[in-house]
């Protein structure tokens, strides 16, 4: 049987049961291959949500035979990554003459990985920022992001760990021009 055709939309505040199911789900099985179970439990502290993309309107969610299968946003906020939760945040907005957009929060089911979900919202993030005049992106990668990433033309500018959650994480910072 072929996929369903994949269709995207803005998130509703109504989904954010879904998509934290999603994440968790995204998040303990899709970085298997990358971390080990310390590191992933770890990650949680700085992975999720962030509401404040759904109140601005920039985070998306794509469907797959009417059923939630991945999420992913922009932001011309200034954080780079993290969920609600996390500590650092800053809502101060950019300037689009000066900074990169973020892109933010992008999680695939795994029952729908490798299907071209990622691929799909990272163009829709894209074009939305660029539409709002900013000529480059940026985000905080995880080692599961990172193939999806440089598949789709960013490059490496920064390696950092973040042990906030206890052990520490790799990440990789990530920029593309528009
Ligand atoms: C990162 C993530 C969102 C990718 O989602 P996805 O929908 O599976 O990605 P796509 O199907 O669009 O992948 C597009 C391309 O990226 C690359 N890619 C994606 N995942 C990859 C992987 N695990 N290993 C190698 N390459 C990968 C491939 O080139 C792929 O094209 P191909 O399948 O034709 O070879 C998903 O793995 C995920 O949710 N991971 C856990 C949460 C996470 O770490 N999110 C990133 C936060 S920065």
């Amino acid at each position: 049987m072929p996929s369903p055709a994949l269709t995207h939309r803005l998130a509703h505040p109504q989904d954010l049961d879904t998509l934290r199911a999603l994440m968790n789900a995204a998040i303990a099985e899709l970085q298997k291959p990358f971390l080990d179970e310390r590191q992933i439990m770890s990650s949680r502290t700085i992975m999720g949500l962030d509401t404040q993309l759904i109140e601005d309107r920039t985070y998306f969610v794509v469907e797959s035979g009417g059923q939630i299968a991945g999420c992913g946003g922009w932001s011309r906020r200034a954080t780079l990554y993290g969920s609600d939760k996390s500590p650092g945040r800053s809502p101060a907005l950019l300037d689009p003459t000066l900074d990169a957009a973020r892109v933010r929060a992008m999680y695939t089911h795994p029952d729908h990985a490798r299907q071209g979900i990622g691929r799909l919202i990272l163009g829709l993030c894209e074009a939305a920022a660029r539409s709002e005049g900013f000529s480059a992106v940026e985000l905080m990668a995880t080692m599961a992001g990172e193939p999806l990433y440089r598949a789709c033309g960013y490059q490496a500018i920064e390696r950092i760990d973040d042990d906030r959650g206890g052990v520490a994480v790799p990440l990789v910072r990530m920029r593309k021009r528009l």
